[in-house]
C-alpha cells in the first residue's frame, strides 16, 4: 500500500519505535503480521477520517497501536486466557508505556473490540476504528481461508487424479 505524506509524519514517531516495528515478528489473522494489520486499520481509519473532516491524526496514531500487544495470539494453548477481551487493556498499558495518549486515543485502543467488550466506544472515531478494525481483520481471514480452500481443492484434485491413475495400473 502507499502511504501519503501526511499520515507517514503524523506516525513517523511510532514507526521508528523498536517496540511497535517489533510487531512484524507476530503473526495476526494467520496471512498478515500485527503491523501490517495496524498499519491496515490505522490508514483506513486515517483516510476516512479525513473525508469526514474528524480527528484523523488520533486515529492514525491510535490505530497504530490498538494491538500493541507481543505474544503470539494465533496459539490458543501460550496466548492469555479471554485473549480477545483482554488484549485491547493490554495495548493500551503497552502504548502509554512509549507514548503520550490523548483521551480519545485511550478510548479507541481500550475499545475497538466493542461490542465483544461491553463498554460502549465514547467518541466517532472510536467507532470508526471498530468497524475498520473488523473489515481489515475479515479480508486477512479471507485471504487465509480462500488460500486453504484453493490448497484442499487442489489435494482433492491430486487425490482424484492418483485415483484415476491406479485404475488403469
Ligand atoms: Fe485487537
Ligand atoms: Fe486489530
Amino acid at each position: 500500500m502507499k502511504y501519503s505524506v501526511e499520515y507517514l509524519k503524523i506516525v513517523d514517531d511510532i514507526l521508528k519505535n523498536d517496540s511497535v516495528k517489533n510487531l512484524r515478528q507476530y503473526k495476526h489473522h494467520y496471512s498478515y503480521t500485527r503491523l501490517e494489520h495496524s498499519l491496515s486499520v490505522s490508514y483506513y481509519s486515517y483516510i476516512i477520517c479525513k473525508f469526514l473532516h474528524l480527528d484523523y491524526i488520533s486515529v492514525a496514531r491510535a490505530g497504530l497501536l490498538h494491538d500493541l500487544f507481543f505474544y503470539d495470539c494465533e496459539n490458543k494453548t501460550t496466548r492469555p486466557k479471554n485473549h480477545i477481551k483482554t488484549h485491547p487493556k493490554i495495548s493500551l498499558e503497552n502504548a502509554k508505556k512509549l507514548f503520550i495518549l490523548n483521551d480519545k486515543e485511550q478510548d479507541i485502543i481500550l475499545k475497538h473490540m466493542w461490542p465483544v467488550t461491553p463498554k460502549m466506544p465514547k467518541y466517532k472515531e472510536s467507532f470508526i476504528v471498530t468497524f475498520v478494525d473488523k473489515y481489515c481483520a475479515l479480508k486477512e481471514w479471507s485471504i487465509y481461508c480462500a488460500f486453504k480452500t484453493q490448497l484442499c481443492f487442489l489435494f482433492l484434485v491430486l487425490q482424484y487424479l492418483n485415483f484415476y491413475h491406479l485404475q488403469y495400473l
